[in-house]
């Protein structure tokens, strides 16, 4: 760097206003100074092409000011790591000022400060490119939802959520390249696969149904149906490598994304101080994850005050939430499916299999877990937002209608010795029933279902 700048020794001596060196300080001060308060300033500066879709493409959601600067699909990620446009505007007023200030002697001065200067810019550029930060995705926090815990280690970016987008919809990370994550979680099915048991690949089939993943960044108590995995971060390595979902291995999909034209400038970017690893690849589909919201279903909107039930969807909302007794019956829904997320995050027994005794279910679910004998047939209580989207239901997917559903909680489920007590036969008329089925229907969010955000970036 200083042999470069001593190049510029063999013009005059009285004429050498600044010396190279000090010109090369002066540079990088002053572009550190004009980067610092350039970088990033305004909606150029976004890394990435902006989606066609704009705005909308925010997580849409009550309370929430979605971003505005839609900074997201790499669409032209080869120009991602370019100095900004403001940055650049900077770079070139200075050396316009320098030229204009030594206009009479242009030859000589162009030789001095200017170059240091241009020099000490140009470091200071590259060391912008290399170290640049990725910029903080606004956390999701929809109205009357608790704050979404995200890991300190792990804080949303517009890149990072963007790559774990990208990895979600990528059938590369399966060994036969055939499944991605959308396979089972299909975002126009509220993320799940419309099957009972989810098929993986070479058609193999698992044991449980693909729960939705629409506000999973709040299940705090665990993720999946027996609550084993503590984080998002832990999950995504899972289906990655069950043999009966993606196959996979590590190495395997390590190599494939080195080789991918797009993947180590995205990790690059999302992660600019750590390299494309398991951890990464998990840390990046838990960021996409958490930005799955839905909250603004017809119920929401009622709750906003935008909108009215019909009388059946207000009586169904009265069933469910045990609100109109004596006059109108309680389904005792809402103790464990409580709103806003429409799930306690608790495990129970809803009375799916008749056992005599604790050590005789078909799953134990928590149970195996826990090792608590107690905890045998318990499952998370899943969400019943976008609902009538998500059939067959259960953890097995074994009741295939939400008619089938209501009457097996009417019925009161089948024994247990820790069958919930909330689950009762609740002698629910037709009508009763019809009308909970009208207030579930209005749980759909169709504007989380075709969020584009949702899906995968348009190239
Ligand atoms: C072959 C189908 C299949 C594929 C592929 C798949 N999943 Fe799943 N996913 C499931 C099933 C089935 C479950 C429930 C398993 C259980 O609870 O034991 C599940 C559960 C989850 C859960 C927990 C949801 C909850 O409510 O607790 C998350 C999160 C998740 N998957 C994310 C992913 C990600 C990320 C990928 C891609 C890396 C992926 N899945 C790939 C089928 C699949
Ligand atoms: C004691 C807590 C509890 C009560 C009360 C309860 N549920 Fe559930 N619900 C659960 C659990 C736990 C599951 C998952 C069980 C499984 O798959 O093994 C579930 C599953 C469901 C499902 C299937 C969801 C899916 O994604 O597959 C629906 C629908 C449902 N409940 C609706 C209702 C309705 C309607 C009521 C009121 C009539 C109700 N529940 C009352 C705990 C409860």
């Amino acid at each position: 760097m200083f042999r470069l700048g001593s190049l510029t020794n063999y013009q005059d001596d009285h004429r050498q206003v600044t010396p190279p060196v000090r010109g090369t300080f002066i540079g990088v001060f002053l572009a550190y100074c004009m980067a610092v308060l350039f970088h990033r300033t305004d909606d150029d500066a976004c890394p990435f092409a902006k989606d066609a879709e704009g705005a909308v493409l925010a997580v849409r959601s009550a309370g929430w000011v979605p971003p505005t600067r839609g900074c997201y699909a790499p669409s032209t990620p080869a120009t991602t790591n370019a100095p900004s446009p403001g940055f650049l505007k900077v770079l070139f007023s200075l050396l316009q000022i320098k030229w204009r200030f030594s206009s009479p002697h242009l030859h000589f001065q162009f030789q001095t400060p200017s170059f240091s200067l241009l020099l000490g810019v140009l470091i200071v550029g590259l060391f912008n490119a290399c170290t640049s930060k990725p910029t903080p995705f606004p956390t999701p926090s929809p109205e009357g939802f608790v704050e979404m815990e995200i890991p300190s280690d792990n804080p949303l970016t517009y890149e990072g959520v963007t790559l774990g987008r990208a990895l979600f919809f990528d059938p590369i990370l399966s060994l036969d390249s055939t499944i991605s994550c959308a396979s089972c979680h299909n975002p126009a099915l509220a993320f799940t696969d419309g099957r009972a048991i989810s098929n993986g690949i070479a058609g193999r089939t698992g044991q449980r149904s693909a729960p939705s993943l629409l506000n999973i960044g709040y299940h705090y108590k665990g993720v999946f149906w027996d609550g084993r995995s503590p984080s998002l971060e832990e999950q995504a390595l899972h289906p990655l490598n069950d043999s009966l979902e993606m196959g996979n291995h590590w190495e395997i999909i390590q190599e494939r994304l080195l080789l991918h034209p797009d993947y180590s400038k995205l990790f690059r970017l999302a992660f600019p101080d750590a390299s494309m690893n398991k951890a990464t690849t998990a840390k990046a589909l838990a960021q996409f994850q958490r930005t799955l919201i839905s909250t603004d279903s017809k119920f929401d909107r009622v709750q906003r005050g935008e909108t009215q039930f019909t009388p059946q969807e207000q009586r169904g909302w009265t069933i469910f939430f045990d609100a109109g007794y004596p006059d109108v019956p309680m389904a005792e829904c809402s103790h464990c499916h409580t709103d806003p997320l429409f799930t306690n995050l608790n495990f129970a027994n809803n009375g799916l299999n008749e056992s005599l005794s604790l050590d005789d279910f078909p799953d134990e679910g928590l149970g195996r877990i826990s090792g608590n004998k107690f905890d045998n047939g318990k499952f998370r209580v899943p969400t019943l937002r976008n609902i009538l989207l998500t059939a067959p239901y259960m953890h097995d997917g074994r009741l295939e209608s939400i008619e089938e559903v209501i009457q097996h909680y009417n019925e009161g489920g089948l024994y247990a010795e820790n069958l919930d007590p909330n689950v009762r036969p609740l002698h629910l008329s037709d009508k009763d029933q019809q009308d909970l089925i009208a207030f579930l229907q209005t749980l759909t969010d169709s504007s989380a279902l075709t969020n584009p955000m949702y899906y995968p970036a348009k190239k």
